[in-house]
């Protein structure tokens, strides 16, 4: 791995994965970074990365859907291994406004395999990251594991499916060299805050309202996103091509009790106090479509085939992730007003 080309690196998981493989893993070569750049999207949280590392980080402003675009990419840098987190992430968002998910979680797959395909004999991977959603909803009982057949539910979870198998069909009918992982819910540093954590951390400490969907029995399997980019590292490095890897935190929680104990957190520290306990901020609103109702993974393959384990509890990990957002309410008030476009104008001078 020489030359490792990572779609969607200014985003949540993206900007923890890019620090992680530049500042503690053994990967030793150039790391091409290519964004869009969408709302979610922020390169002000590699700033410090494309300070410390001139030769081996590069950052491109590029749509994956742009074939063009993107077979210059390849060509100029002589990409030898992908990482591909680009995508709409988010679950709302494409109940409101499917398009988007198509075009770039299916059409840009689609890109970028097809591209990798007319470059394989340089190709030495492509890892693809993808969600434990593809599965569908668990009853009360049960784990997600690389054998549960898929059954997606929401636009969002359709087009990673979609995604999913073809990087499988690319492996099975031209021989890609591929690793797949489908990853439960992430948490952590730099999560756009319209997910559930962030949403939940900044209204608490504000004390505006705090939205559980339903009755807010839904149940996800939370990952601390280092723990999620160390599994991602070990699958490239050792994972059997065309397999696919589950990866989840054994930490299965209603969101309710998320809220609940993050109010309780906040209140314990010295924030602002608020005219209330922050419980009292907790409202139950309209559900969801297709809200699924519980998420559960099973990860004993990549434990013991590749040795793999978290280090976070869900304690220690939200108590980090609150710290973080504590600890950075400019970058919140940034993404937030949107003013980091401005931000990439200087910088990049559009
Ligand atoms: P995110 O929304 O925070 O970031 C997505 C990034 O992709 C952004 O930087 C955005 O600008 C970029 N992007 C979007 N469209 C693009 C395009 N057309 N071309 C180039 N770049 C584009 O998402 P995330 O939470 O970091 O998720 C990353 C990946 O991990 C996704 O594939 C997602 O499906 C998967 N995943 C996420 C979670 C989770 O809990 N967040 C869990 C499992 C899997
Ligand atoms: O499981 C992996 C998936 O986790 C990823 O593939 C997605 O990219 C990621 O967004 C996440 O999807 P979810 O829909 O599970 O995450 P979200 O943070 O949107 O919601 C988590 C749970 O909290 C879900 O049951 C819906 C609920 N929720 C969410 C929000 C934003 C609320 O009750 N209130 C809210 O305001």
């Amino acid at each position: 791995m020489k030359n490792m080309l990572v779609t969607g690196g200014c985003g949540f998981i993206g900007t923890n994965f890019i620090r992680y493989i530049l500042e503690e893993s053994d990967f030793e070569g150039r790391l091409i970074n290519v964004d869009a750049l969408t709302y979610a999207g922020n390169p002000e949280n590699l700033k410090e990365i494309e300070e410390r590392f001139p030769e081996r980080y590069v950052f491109i402003q590029e749509d994956i859907c742009d074939a063009d675009a993107m077979r210059r990419v390849f060509d100029a840098y002589k990409i030898d291994t992908l990482c591909h987190f680009a995508a709409e992430s988010h679950v709302d968002r494409s109940i409101a406004a499917p398009g988007a998910f198509i075009q770039t979680n299916i059409v840009g797959t689609f890109n970028l395999l097809e591209l990798a395909r007319k470059n394989l004999d340089r190709l030495v991977l492509f890892h693809h990251i993808s969600t434990d959603e593809v599965f569908g909803s668990l009853g009360p009982e049960g784990y997600f594991t690389e054998e549960t057949p898929y059954s997606p539910n929401s636009p969002y979870s359709a087009s990673k499916a979609s995604s999913d198998h073809l990087v499988r069909a690319y492996h099975k009918t031209y021989g890609l060299p591929v690793t797949l992982s489908n990853c439960s819910n992430n948490y952590g540093p730099y999560q756009f805050p319209e997910k559930l954590l962030p949403l939940m951390i900044l209204n608490a400490l504000e004390g505006g309202s705090l939205p559980v969907y339903g009755d807010g029995r839904h149940v996800r399997d939370w990952l601390y996103v280092r723990d999620h980019c160390t599994a991602i590292w070990r699958i490239m490095k050792a994972g059997k091509r065309g397999e696919t890897y589950t990866v989840g935190g054994n930490t299965e929680m209603e969101n309710i009790g998320i809220v609940e104990m993050l109010c309780d957190i906040l209140d314990g520290l010295p924030v602002p106090k608020i005219h209330c306990a922050r419980r009292a901020l907790i409202a139950f609103v309209k559900d969801r479509p297709g809200h699924d109702r519980r998420y559960a993974i099973d990860s004993t393959k990549l434990r013991r085939q590749l040795g793999w384990q978290p280090e976070e509890s869900f304690e220690t990990g939200l108590r980090k992730t609150i710290r973080w957002y504590l600890d950075h309410r400019d970058w919140v008030d940034r993404v937030r007003s949107g003013a980091y476009q401005q931000w990439i104008a200087s910088h990049y001078g559009e």
